[in-house]
C-alpha cells in the first residue's frame, strides 16, 4: 500500500498564520502537521508516500526532503490547475499511484490513534474502499454518510441537515477503482471535485465501501481553535525530557520537554504539558499547561497558558497570554512610559486580537 498526503490548499480560515506559510507547516507540539502525517503513515508500515503540494511550491520539499531520515520515500507532486478539491488531489496524483492500494490522508487531519487498524480492516473485509468515521457535534462541516442496515448507501458533502452524527474523516483507503470514479466527477457548486461524490459513485457501482469508527480523538484543524486543541492533545502525549539547561531556581511540574540548547532561568515556573523549543531562553516567566514554545524564542516576565507560540518570538511584557497563537517572528513588548498611552499595534491583515 502506498500513501498519498494532501498538503496543498490556501488555508484561508487560518489566516493570517497561513498568509506566509502553508497550513501543513504549522507546528503542533513543535512538529509540523506534514511531519506528523508522514510519521503516522510510516508507523502503519506505509513508507512509499506521495505528497500533493500547491502548484509552483518549491519550499515544501525542502522541509522533509526525500524522507530517508524517517524511513520513508517521499515523492512530491504539484496539484496542477490549483486547489480544486480533495478528489482532484487523487485525480492529479494518479500517475504516481498506478497499480497500488492507497491510504489517502488529508494532511490537516490530526488523529491520536494508529491508522494501522484501518489497513487491517481494509484487507480483512476485502474492501474497495474504507472510510474512517468520527462522531462529531457539527457533521454539517464534513462529508456525512447515510448508513442503512450497517452499510453506507450514500455520502453527502456538508449537508445542511446531516442524516447521521458521523463525519467522514480525511483518512481514506482505496484500491484502483477510485481513479476511474474521480475521472467521471463534475465540479460541485463550490467549484470543487468532491470526494463525497466519488464515494457515492463507488457505492452506486456496487463496489464494497466499508467503514471503521475512529474511537479516539480526531480533528480536522480547519479553524484556529482546532489548532490549540490539537496542540494541547499532542502535548499531553509527550514524555518528559530535558535536553536543555534548567537553573535550580526554576520550578517544573507535569510533562515538560525542554529541547536542546534551551535555557530556563530565574523565577520561572513550567507547568506541563509543555514543550520548549531549541535555543529558546525563558527568564522569570510562567509557562502553563498546553503551551508549546518554538525554537529561538526569548520570553521574559510574562505568563503564558494554553498557547501555541512558533519560532523566533520575543515576548517581554508583564501580562498574561492565554489561548493565543503567535506566528513566527512575532514581538510583544511593554509599551515605553511615553504618551500617548494605549496599545501600540502593528498587525497584519486578518489578524484576531482580544484586549
Ligand atoms: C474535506 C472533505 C470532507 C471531509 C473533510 C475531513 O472537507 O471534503 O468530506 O469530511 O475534508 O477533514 P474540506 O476540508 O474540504 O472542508
Amino acid at each position: 500500500m502506498k500513501g498519498l498526503i494532501a498538503a496543498g490548499g490556501k488555508g484561508t480560515r487560518l489566516r493570517p498564520i497561513t498568509t506566509t506559510q502553508n497550513k501543513h507547516e504549522i507546528p503542533l507540539a513543535n512538529k509540523s502537521m506534514i511531519e506528523l502525517a508522514v510519521d503516522k503513515l510510516v508507523s502503519a508500515g506505509i513508507t512509499d508516500i506521495v505528497i500533493s503540494i500547491n502548484e509552483g511550491d518549491t519550499h515544501f520539499p525542502t522541509i522533509l526532503g526525500d524522507g530517508v531520515d524517517k524511513g520513508a520515500k517521499l515523492t512530491y507532486v504539484e496539484q496542477k490547475g490549483g486547489a480544486l478539491g480533495v478528489a482532484h488531489v487523487l485525480k492529479n496524483a494518479r500517475p504516481y499511484l498506478e497499480g497500488d492500494d492507497i491510504l489517502f490522508y488529508l494532511g490537516d487531519n490530526i488523529i491520536l490513534g494508529d491508522v494501522k487498524e484501518f489497513v487491517n480492516t481494509f484487507y480483512k473485509q476485502q474492501l474497495n474502499c474504507l472510510l474512517a468515521l468520527s462522531q462529531v457535534k457539527d457533521p454539517q462541516r464534513f462529508g456525512v454518510p447515510i448508513i442503512e442496515d450497517g452499510r453506507i448507501v450514500k455520502v453527502l458533502e456538508k449537508p445542511e441537515n446531516p442524516p447521521s452524527p458521523f463525519a467522514v474523516a480525511g483518512i481514506y483507503l482505496y484500491d484502483q477503482n477510485i481513479f476511474d470514479v474521480v475521472d467521471t466527477l463534475e465540479t460541485s457548486a463550490r467549484g470543487e471535485y468532491e470526494i463525497s461524490d466519488a464515494h457515492t459513485s463507488l457505492i452506486d457501482q456496487g463496489l464494497k465501501v466499508g467503514y471503521a469508527e475512529i474511537t479516539g480523538w480526531w480533528k480536522d484543524t480547519g479553524k484556529p481553535g482546532d489548532l490549540l486543541e490539537g496542540n494541547g492533545l499532542l502535548l499531553s502525549q509527550l514524555k518528559s525530557q530535558v535536553d536543555g539547561v534548567v537553573d535550580d531556581s526554576v520550578g517544573m511540574q507535569g510533562i515538560v520537554v525542554i529541547e536542546e540548547g534551551a535555557k530556563i532561568t530565574g523565577r520561572s515556573f513550567i507547568r506541563g504539558p509543555v514543550i520548549i523549543g531549541k535555543n529558546t531562553v525563558i527568564t522569570d516567566a510562567y509557562i502553563g499547561p498546553y503551551s508549546s514554545i518554538g525554537s529561538h524564542c526569548f520570553i521574559q516576565d510574562v505568563e503564558i497558558e494554553h498557547s501555541l507560540i512558533m519560532n523566533n518570538v520575543t515576548i517581554e511584557v508583564q501580562s498574561r497570554i492565554v489561548d493565543a497563537i503567535l506566528g513566527h517572528g512575532v514581538t510583544i513588548k511593554s509599551k515605553e512610559e511615553t504618551f500617548p498611552k494605549g496599545h501600540q499595534l502593528v498587525v497584519g491583515d486578518n489578524s484576531y486580537i482580544e484586549l
